[in-house]
């Protein structure tokens, strides 16, 4: 069953352009099973009209303090809610809650309520970069608000920058997982996932590369993400730069096995939880050519030479409490494979997935894994998506590390 189901939601919008946007979180959320009461603010009723949200959502919109039918709206909404969702937020609402100024219905429910706050900021670049907004988005979610986005793409007027809402999709998981209690899980600790299949070229049109998508890494990058932590991804995949480029992140885009070892190494120094999901070559060709190799000078040779196993030199050497995670990609013998690779690369965790059985690994949206651990543990997590994949991979992650942080401490 959904995270969200029967969870009461209040989908508060305020007045940028992006509240458009809101329309889809909400259609979201109701197919997801939540009863959504939707809070329009004034501004937001400029943008769009009160009649989509009533269409859509679980009761009417409701827009003021001053209803003589619905006395102290404020106080039913927020504390009836399970959840507290505003997207988007624009910079005076950012500015009222963080001063506790209660402006209007929205800010009035939001002074109201104990249940999680999801916030969703959306505006120009310059707006977004003003020290003043920077500051009470820091306060906000200091304060144990959790906030997603903005993103870099195009904006209001045509701009390309940062400032523009997370898309509804992004909004609706990190809901999720903050009913879940699991918002927070990761505040305060670094991250860095690897993800893709790197790419060894032969000459500069050709390359030996493998099937993985980068789908696993990346849904793992945005689960860290939405838990709290500050994420370096580092992908073989270009368009993970415009999709993953949320508040407080990283991602580097890399190509080869030797890019992905200097890029993984640096960022390693000091993370808390570094995961290898990315397919690494084990061999590459010996120097590229230069120039494209043509049919007229015959069959070429290639020869390979062995890359260097990231994974295990994290292994080596694994800071105190750093928690390392491994993938084991195998077509046969899963648990016995995976088991000899989690001892030799001194890994924390191997989580095993068999590629060849069906919706499975590569490519697919879907995985099955069974996840290792180094104290002998081991969970079977069945078909699902990768996004409840990521989910159970952090959850085991961080079993172990509140486990070692005990055996350290006693
Ligand atoms: N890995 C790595 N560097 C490499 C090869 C693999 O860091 N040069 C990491 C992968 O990111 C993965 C784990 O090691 O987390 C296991 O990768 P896998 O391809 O399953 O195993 P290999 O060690 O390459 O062994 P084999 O291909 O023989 O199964």
């Amino acid at each position: 069953m959904s995270a969200l189901a029967d969870r009461r939601v209040v989908l508060g919008v305020t007045g940028g352009i992006a509240a458009y946007k809101a329309v889809e979180i909400c259609r979201r959320l109701v197919d997801a099973g939540a009863h959504v009461a939707p809070v329009l603010t004034a501004g937001a009723q400029r943008f769009i009209g009160s009649a989509t949200f009533d269409a859509l959502a679980s009761e009417p919109v409701q827009t003021s303090l001053w209803d003589e039918d619905n006395p102290i709206p404020h106080t039913r909404l927020g504390q009836g809610a399970d959840l507290v969702i505003v997207a988007p937020a624009t910079a005076r609402l950012l500015a009222d809650y963080r001063m506790g100024r209660s402006a209007g219905l929205l800010t009035a429910t939001l002074m109201a309520t104990e249940a999680p706050v999801v916030v969703a900021p959306a505006m120009h670049t310059e707006m977004w970069g003003q020290p003043a907004v920077q500051d009470n988005v820091d306060t906000l979610a200091a304060r144990g608000v959790v906030m997603v986005g903005p993103e870099p793409g195009r904006l209001a007027g045509g701009d390309i920058g940062f400032g523009r809402l997370a898309s509804p999709e992004r909004i609706v998981d990190v809901a999720r997982t903050a009913v879940l209690g699991q918002a927070h899980d990761l505040v305060g600790t670094r991250v860095v996932v690897s993800a893709g299949g790197t790419r060894e070229p032969i000459d500069p049109v050709r390359f030996i590369g493998n099937r993985s998508s980068g789908k696993q890494g990346f849904e793992l990058a945005v689960e860290a993400h939405a838990r709290g932590a500050h994420v370096t991804l580092i992908t073989t995949v270009a368009e993970h730069a415009d999709r993953f480029a949320p508040w407080r992140s990283t991602v580097e885009v890399v190509a080869t096995a030797a890019e992905m070892k200097v890029a993984v190494d640096a960022a390693a120094v000091g993370a808390d939880i570094v995961i290898m999901a990315a397919a690494v070559a084990d061999f590459a060709p010996t120097g590229s050519a230069s120039e494209k190799l043509k049919k007229r000078d015959g069959l070429p040779e290639i020869s390979l030479e062995p890359t260097n196993d990231i994974l295990a030199g994290l292994g080596e050497r694994k800071a105190p409490g750093q928690i390392l995670i491994g993938f084991a990609a195998e077509t046969q013998d899963l648990v016995d494979n995976a088991s000899a690779k989690l001892a030799k690369k001194g890994a924390d965790l191997i989580i095993a997935n068999d590629v060849s059985a069906p919706r499975v690994g590569f490519g697919h949206d879907t995985n099955a894994v069974t996840i290792l651990g180094a104290d002998g543990s081991k969970h079977d997590i069945p078909l699902s998506d990768k996004r409840e994949i990521a989910r159970a991979v952090v959850n085991s992650a961080l079993e172990m590390r509140t486990r070692t942080t005990n055996k350290e401490t006693t």
